[in-house]
């Protein structure tokens, strides 16, 4: 069976895709700088599917010889490219930060997978490439002109992948997701960033008895004022990539894909989620909007369904938020090794 090579595969949608790259028959050999990535991620999956190889490399993507030679040696068929800075917020203080870790860090992969003769590559992109939407739902043809360094960091690794190929031979596809969220239904696996700054794992922390949570604006142009976004299942998106290499495989062209589920939700309706499922309210205040919040993202991804096969199978925000609050209850430490984690 053919083994794929996996950056960032101790993240969290990184170890997802572990996890559906292990179930779908692959052995898997994650590098990992473990800066903000969960060892016991991938001990988990190496756990639950002992069947299949799994197995852990401390490595800094931007050490191209130390990669090349994790791709030698295990004979890597394709790489999943998930190891990436991911904070918007962040990048717009740390640009070069951003730049050196998502695109040279991209840079160096790639050419250690030229070196190591490896000619399949999916790459984790993001909505944040499109910046301001100039229509709902965003398809691919949407125009990309991203307003932090984050997106631009990822839209420029996009523009440089033709131009591989053309050069190196490396076939890729672009996953761009949309709002990720929720856990692995089996309850293995979860959201573990540090610090935590996306809603539902904020608002069931809230409801929970932690820190109140703060609604960023809620006098945007939409139902209720507040911000519209399409989250989609982490374990959906894992699928995806295993489709991904599937079409590569098959011959199918290098293309960039949207994903989510097509439908917008409010801060106020996820809000409203996370107490029906926890049965708690959510303590909240109305804060100011954030910077560089665009007011609605919403993707059309009729392309990944038509061309992948792409059929989300957690698309409801209760199904999102109730396998979100099932880890949580279960990990309310997360994997709860301060010091191994971030991501
Ligand atoms: N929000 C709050 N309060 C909070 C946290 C978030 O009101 O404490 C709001 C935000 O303003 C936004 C929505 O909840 O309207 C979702 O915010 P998240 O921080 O969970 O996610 P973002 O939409 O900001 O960003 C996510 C990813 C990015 C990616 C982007 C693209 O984190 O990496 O989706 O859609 F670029």
């Amino acid at each position: 069976m053919s083994v794929v090579a996996v950056t960032g595969g101790a993240g969290y949608v990184g170890s997802h895709a572990v996890k559906a790259l292990a179930l779908a028959g692959y052995d898997v050999v994650v590098y990992d700088d473990l800066s903000a990535g969960h060892v016991d991620a991938v001990a988990r999956v190496a756990a639950d599917v002992p069947r299949r190889n799994v197995t852990l490399v401390e490595g800094d993507v931007l050490d191209g010889p130390s990669l090349a030679g994790v791709l030698r040696r295990s004979g890597a068929t394709a790489v999943l490219h998930f190891a990436a800075r991911l904070s918007v917020g962040e990048s717009v203080h740390d640009p070069l930060g951003y730049y050196r870790t998502n695109v040279a860090g991209t840079m160096s992969t790639l050419g250690a997978m030229a070196d190591a003769g490896v000619e399949r590559f999916v790459f984790s992109s993001t909505a944040a490439t499109f910046g301001e939407p100039q229509r709902t739902p965003m398809d691919e043809t949407h125009p990309q002109r991203p307003i932090n360094p984050y997106g631009a960091s990822k839209l420029a690794v996009e523009r440089a992948l033709p131009f591989v190929e053309h050069a190196l031979g490396i076939r890729w596809v672009a996953l761009r997701y949309f709002n990720a969220a929720g856990a692995d239904p089996d309850g293995r696996l979860g959201e573990d960033h540090r610090p935590e700054e996306h809603l539902i794992p904020r608002a069931i922390r809230a409801a929970g008895g932690g820190p109140p949570l703060t609604v960023f604006g809620d006098d945007y142009d939409t139902p209720d004022g507040t911000c519209l976004r399409d989250y989609v299942h982490v374990t959906d998106l894992a699928a995806a990539h295993v489709q991904a290499l599937d079409a590569l495989a098959s011959g199918r062209p290098s293309s960039a894909y949207n994903l989510g589920n097509g439908d917008g939700h409010s801060v106020r309706q996820v809000l409203a989620a996370v107490e029906a499922v926890v049965g708690r309210p959510v303590p909240h205040t109305i804060g100011p909007r954030r910077e560089g919040d665009p007011a609605r993202l919403v993707a059309s991804s009729e392309r990944a369904r038509r061309e992948l096969g792409w059929s989300p199978r957690y698309a409801a925000i209760e199904t999102i938020v109730g396998t979100a609050w099932r880890w949580h209850e279960a990990h309310p430490d997360g994997y709860g090794r301060p010091g191994h984690g971030a991501e």
